[in-house]
């Protein structure tokens, strides 16, 4: 009798680690191939360094809202700073918007629909580092969420935590169905 239950309770721990890693693991690939994990590498193999035409490199792209941009560069010389436009095409670095520098691969999320414009500071602006870019609103790339949306233009980025948490919700209701018949079949061939 106490040997059943032991095993039992065995299995049923099993069964919740399990449920475990197929809710981290469908969340995590969601997260992965959502819109929001587009990555820009900001000058390609370049990276933010002297001597890059930026307005090239982000002339063969295309920025949308909740993509990400990637600055790679030796933060003993160089920073990233947002500012705006008249700065932009000063190169001024005083009172910039936003210090983007962290540990020399930093990342930034474009989270508007509007004119971006960074560069660094140091005098290397007037060395070619400085980016300007526009972020679209993409409505394609925004995950489907018909279930939940009445199929109105849902659009705005308001729908995106609701339809994160409803993917997520999906996928622990799944697990646990999952858990549920997984359990039940390896507890019956203990007793
Ligand atoms: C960068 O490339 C653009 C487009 O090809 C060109 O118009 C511009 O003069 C270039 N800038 C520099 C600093 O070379
Ligand atoms: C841009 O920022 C600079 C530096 O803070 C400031 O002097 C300037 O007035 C700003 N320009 C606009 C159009 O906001
Ligand atoms: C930007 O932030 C970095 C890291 O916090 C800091 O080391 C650096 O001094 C800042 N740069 C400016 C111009 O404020």
């Amino acid at each position: 009798m106490k040997m059943v239950m032991r095993s039992n309770y065995s299995c049923r721990l099993a069964g919740f680690r399990w449920t475990a890693v197929v809710i981290t693991a469908i969340t995590v690939g969601w997260l992965m191939t959502s819109a929001n994990g587009v990555l820009h590498k900001v000058g390609g193999a370049q990276g933010w360094n002297q001597n890059v035409n930026y307005t090239e490199w982000s002339a063969n792209e295309n920025f949308y809202v909740g993509e990400w941009l990637l600055f790679n560069f030796d933060k003993r010389y160089y920073n990233v700073l947002e500012v705006n436009k008249s700065s932009f095409e000063s190169c001024n670095d005083q009172g910039f918007m936003k210090n983007i520098t962290r540990g020399g691969r930093d990342v930034y999320q474009l989270t508007e629909d509007r004119p971006y414009y960074f560069l660094s500071g140091g005098g290397y602006c007037f060395h070619g580092m400085r980016l300007a870019l526009v972020a679209l609103q993409d409505q394609q790339q925004l995950p489907p969420a018909p279930a939940l949306a009445p199929s109105t233009n849902a659009a705005s980025p308001n729908s995106l935590p609701s339809a994160k948490m409803f993917i997520f919700l999906s996928a622990t209701v799944i697990s646990l169905g999952l858990h549920l018949m997984w359990d039940v079949d390896l507890c019956k061939s203990y007793v």
